[in-house]
């Protein structure tokens, strides 16, 4: 597995190969990997001759800088288990080498970066894009590989691939949950045992809300009652509980037209972020 942290020489490996390959497939992850992310790295593995893991904690997209520095960073811990899985290549560069002067573009994406995880976490969007953008023009992969988990992220990615015209095919991949149904996260490696107990509320509340919304109850009412099971516990806040239509997020007031309508929720256990999402 070669490791680069510098994009030249990741760009000179990457042209050598492609006279020989038929296919390089990228998966963009900010590391502190889990089975998540290596179900990613899998699929790239099946449907590619090459695959790049790039693992850059990019702080471009965290508006909150408590956040960012926060984040796991567990480097050594991600070659390893990226070894073991056969990657080819990991990318992870430091800010200096991906932003050598301060980026000035930012992204609008309309409805999509309006709501959800772009109400509450302003200008993040446009930092994703803005690195995702970057890794595509520097690697050139035929296909890259984002999780269902951030459903949001992969509509807008799906948009900016559309509107830019990147030469690739974009996959999502389903999400990985722990055996109680939790989906993984690196954010869950800062939850200390008993948030951990509690951060299943999530999906409980996603699944609840499945059944009522697919026996008809409206959705008003399904939301005040996610609100009641989330809030129980005083540790655990709701952001928001949203149902879209998953091909372009329109938000929905019921699931009456819509072809494959997806429930979005996100919240805090203690200080940590969560999010989650399932389809109906
Ligand atoms: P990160 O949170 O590290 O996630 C990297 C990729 O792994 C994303 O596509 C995400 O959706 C996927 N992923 C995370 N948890 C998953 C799970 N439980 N099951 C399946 N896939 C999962 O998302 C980012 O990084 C960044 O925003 C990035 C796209 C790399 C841009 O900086």
């Amino acid at each position: 597995m070669e490791i680069f942290n510098e994009i030249a020489p990741l760009k000179a490996f990457l042209k050598a190969k492609k006279q020989a390959l038929n296919s390089i497939g990228l998966v963009p992850t900010m590391g502190a990997l889990h089975s998540g992310h290596i179900s990613l790295i899998e699929a790239s593995k099946a449907e590619n001759d090459l695959t790049v893991c790039s693992i850059f904690v990019n702080p471009a997209q965290f508006n909150n800088p408590n956040d960012l520095q926060r984040y796991p960073r567990t480097l050594d811990k991600d070659t390893l288990l990226l070894k073991k899985v056969e990657c080819d290549a990991i990318f992870c560069p430091d800010s200096t080498e991906m932003y050598r002067h301060q980026p000035l573009i930012k992204f609008d994406f309309g409805h999509l970066d309006k709501i959800m995880e772009g109400k509450f976490r302003p200008g993040h969007f446009s930092g994703v894009a803005l690195v995702v953008s970057k890794l595509f023009n520097i690697v050139e992969p035929h296909h890259a590989y984002f999780g269902q988990k951030d459903w949001q992220q992969y509509s807008i990615i799906r948009q900016l691939v559309d509107d830019l015209n990147f030469n690739l095919i974009l996959h999502s991949v389903p999400t990985s949950r722990e055996p109680d149904g939790l989906a993984m996260s690196s954010r869950n490696l800062r939850l200390n045992e008993s948030q951990r107990q509690k951060a299943i509320v999530f999906f409980e509340a996603l699944t609840f809300a499945k059944r009522a919304l697919n026996d008809g109850a409206p959705l008003v009412q399904v939301q005040q009652k996610v609100m009641q099971l989330v809030e129980k516990d005083a540790e655990i806040k709701l952001e928001y509980f949203e149902l879209a239509d998953s091909k372009n997020l329109n938000l929905l007031e019921n699931v009456k037209g819509a072809s494959q309508p997806i429930m979005c929720i996100a919240g805090f256990v203690g200080e940590i972020r969560l999010i989650d999402n399932m389809f109906l």
